[in-house]
């Protein structure tokens, strides 16, 4: 069998997570990278034995690619994407998806009318313990979700900003905190809850990084159309990156989250529980707080395209918490409830 031709756009630090799962696949191969910055897409084609470019668009015309990987500044995810997909090729792409819904909902069109698939990263729902809570929650052993809450207390220096182009501007990142950060943790509540959200209710502010234009610092309400009320906290100056937590208030149970380990107390006293296993720890899961799950949800969507079937995250699915994370701006800008 022939593997996926595989280009890789975007040469930073999210790059290697990408580079060597694709390196492993034994259903993707390596092709070519790409980075305007020339050294970067250099280094990664010199390592990983690919062709490098410094324009994405002749990489694609040049290598007949299955499908690209896009690891750039959020800004230019629909860009690449709407471009990728109008020449036939695949499309996975980190998250966000995009910064605007609008834009989100011009890939999903674009990728829909040029039939190729659209995935994009969020990795952590394939870690063990989130695969878990979410079957526990589906069997209905649980009952009903009363209420949830969730809190990621991070922590970014200016230098993380300063040093970066993109990182700390509405334009180019569309946001801070929210849509960078938080955006695992609020996407994988929302998966865990299921339901559509009825409004959103949410302050922002930036505290801490004078430096950048966006927001350091957000907390709110979601509340869901199943009745279940999400409260969610985020910033990214406390003093160290604090293991994620959240909590989901069941009739039957509570289930408890802290970084990627669950634990479920149902009220009749059972318990389950899941965390990562030996194996997981590898070197190349990268840092402690972007978890272990690019490489599986990496391989899993090469696994849907040889098999014809849709990417278990694709545009619509990523779409939810995009539209999630722009009513958080709204309202944190509006200082109202939105409705969604
Ligand atoms: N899933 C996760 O846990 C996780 C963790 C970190 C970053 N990310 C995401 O990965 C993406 C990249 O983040 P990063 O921290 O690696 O950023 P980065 O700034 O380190 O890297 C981005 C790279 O894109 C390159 N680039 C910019 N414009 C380009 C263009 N037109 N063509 C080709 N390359 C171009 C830059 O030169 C740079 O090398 C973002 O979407 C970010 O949110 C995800």
């Amino acid at each position: 069998m022939n593997r996926f031709r595989v280009g890789l756009i975007g040469c930073g630090a999210i790059s290697p997570l990408h580079l060597e799962a694709v390196s492993k696949s034994s259903i993707a191969e390596l092709t070519a990278v790409s980075d305007i910055r020339e050294e970067r897409a250099k280094a990664a084609a010199e390592k990983y034995g690919c062709n490098y470019y410094t324009n994405y668009k002749e990489m694609i015309e040049k290598e007949s690619l299955d499908s690209i990987h896009i690891c750039t500044p959020h800004y230019l995810h629909p860009v690449i994407a709407v471009y990728a997909a109008e020449k036939g090729v695949n499309v996975l792409t980190e998250k966000p998806m995009s910064v605007t819904l609008e834009q989100a909902d011009e890939m999903i069109e674009a990728c829909k009318i040029n039939k190729v698939a659209l995935g994009v990263i969020f990795q952590n729902r394939y870690n063990a313990g989130s695969k878990l809570i979410k079957k526990t929650l589906e069997s209905g052993e649980l009952g009903r979700i009363l209420s949830a809450r969730m809190r990621v207390n991070w922590y970014r220096t200016s230098e993380y900003y300063t040093s970066s182009d993109w990182k700390g501007t509405w334009d180019k990142e569309g946001g801070g905190v929210i849509i960078n950060q938080a955006i695992h943790t609020l996407d994988l509540l929302r998966w865990f809850i299921n339901s559509p959200i009825e409004y959103v209710d949410a302050n922002i502010s930036n505290r801490f990084h004078p430096e950048i234009e966006v927001e350091d610092c957000a907390e709110g309400v979601v509340k869901y159309k199943n009745g279940a009320i999400s409260i969610f906290q985020a910033l990214n100056y406390y003093s160290y990156n604090a293991p994620i937590d959240m909590e989901i208030h069941c009739e039957k149970g509570l289930v408890k989250m802290v970084a990627d380990e669950a634990v479920i107390s149902f009220n009749d006293g059972r318990e389950l529980t899941a965390s990562r296993s030996a194996m997981d720890n590898s070197e190349e899961s990268g840092k402690d707080y972007w978890g272990i799950g690019h490489a599986a949800q990496i391989e899993d969507f090469y696994q849907s395209l040889l098999k014809g079937e849709k990417p278990f995250i694709d545009g619509e699915d990523a779409r939810k918490t995009q539209a999630l994370v722009c009513a958080i701006y709204q309202s944190g800008r509006e200082r109202k409830k939105v409705n969604l």
